[in-house]
């Protein structure tokens, strides 16, 4: 096996499971991050990209290192960046569409990766413009190229059910009380959420949404309605079925609104406390794993997934004028200054608002 193909293959296979104490004495409880972010391609998305080209290559649509294999792919980004090094390392072409708010680094790295990326305006799905509807395109043009389709792929869910749950149950030593997971294709929370429901059905299960996300009020009133606002977040949240999250939808016990200020506020908490250089999705979960926490009082494991690292969000949340225009810039202050945010406020606001088709 060459080095490349270890990132196709053996994605993750021993990623480390870490306990971030302060916030477990902060709790009384445990709180353990999943470190997906040290996975090859650095997010959970290697996952989902190595499960849905293992399909797509045991069903003969692709063939590796045969000269030829197209890869499409709508993507928030991180997929993006696993599929484009998996391609590299397996002789496919890769185009990726995707939002153009996405970071400019995530960008960057599939570019330097060798994909070609197509960005599109940043609209609501219903426009024809949106990423997901540009990838459909694409593959209806080029008919012998393979849309990988991650929002609908089956493959994507069950990468999670076949290795990251057997692995976080197992490196939780067979103790969980509850897991804090947010959901972009749902591919993760789906995946572990059936895998570790069946294991031990009484694990809680916290869906983490951010603002602007329609999955909380799905939950809560059988039907999408978005949280007022919108998320500097990258890959999560969505206000439209996939069959990822409907795996995950019956087992799902709880879910929380996760402000973006308390995201961003405990990305530089857990930096400066911790030594864990977090992505905003990642510093949602966090959050969420503690509002779990708190919500179940002391004593319980809670743990959490962290989607990916914060290199790729230097130009964002770790960036003074980006904070300032989103108004971000107290709460990144906080938390660099060891402060954790308000628990009992985060979960007020979040009880508060259930999802509105009002607001
Ligand atoms: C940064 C980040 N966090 C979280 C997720 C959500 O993971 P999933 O698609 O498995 O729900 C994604 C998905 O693209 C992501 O890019």
């Amino acid at each position: 096996m060459t080095l490349g193909e270890l990132s196709c293959n053996c994605c993750a296979a021993s990623c480390r499971f870490a306990e971030l104490k302060s916030l477990s004495e902060a709790t009384g409880c445990v709180i353990l991050g999943k470190a997906e972010h040290l996975n090859p391609g650095l997010s959970v998305k290697d996952r989902a990209a190595a499960g849905m080209l293992a399909a797509a290559e045991a069903t003969g649509k692709l063939t590796p290192h045969s000269g030829s294999g197209t890869i499409i792919e709508a993507t928030g980004g991180n997929t993006g960046v696993s599929l484009a090094l998996m391609a590299a390392s397996r002789g496919y072409t890769c185009i990726l569409t995707m939002p153009d708010r996405i970071s400019a680094e995530k960008k960057a790295t599939m570019r330097l990766f060798g994909a070609q990326v197509i960005e599109c305006p940043s609209v609501p799905f219903s426009d024809s413009r949106h990423f997901y509807h540009a990838a459909a395109r694409l593959a209806k043009e080029n008919p012998s190229a393979v849309w990988l389709d991650q929002f609908f792929n089956d493959a994507n869910w069950r990468a999670h059910y076949c290795g990251t749950g057997p692995e976080m149950w197992s490196q939780a030593g067979h103790a969980l009380d509850a897991v804090a997971l947010a959901s972009g294709t749902g591919g993760t929370i789906g995946g572990l959420s059936s895998y570790l429901k069946e294991v031990s059905p009484s694990i809680a299960v916290f869906l983490v949404d951010p603002p602007g996300s329609g999955l909380k009020g799905l939950l809560e009133q059988g039907r999408f309605v978005p949280t007022p606002g919108s998320t500097i977040t990258e890959g999560i949240g969505t206000g439209r079925h996939t069959l990822n999250f409907d795996v995950a939808r019956p087992h799902v016990d709880a879910a929380v609104t996760v402000r973006d200020a308390d995201a961003v506020q405990m990305a530089h908490y857990v930096l400066r406390t911790e030594g864990v250089f977090l992505g905003p999705s990642a510093a949602m979960n966090v959050m969420g794993a503690v509002m779990a926490a708190k919500t179940l009082g002391p004593g319980h494991t809670v743990a959490t997934v962290l989607c990916d690292g914060g290199a790729n969000y230097r130009s964002t949340i770790y960036n003074d004028e980006f904070l300032k225009a989103h108004g971000l810039s107290g709460a990144a202050a906080a938390g660099a200054a060891g402060y954790l945010p308000d628990l009992d406020d985060a979960l007020q606001y979040s009880a508060a608002h259930p999802g509105t088709a009002t607001e």
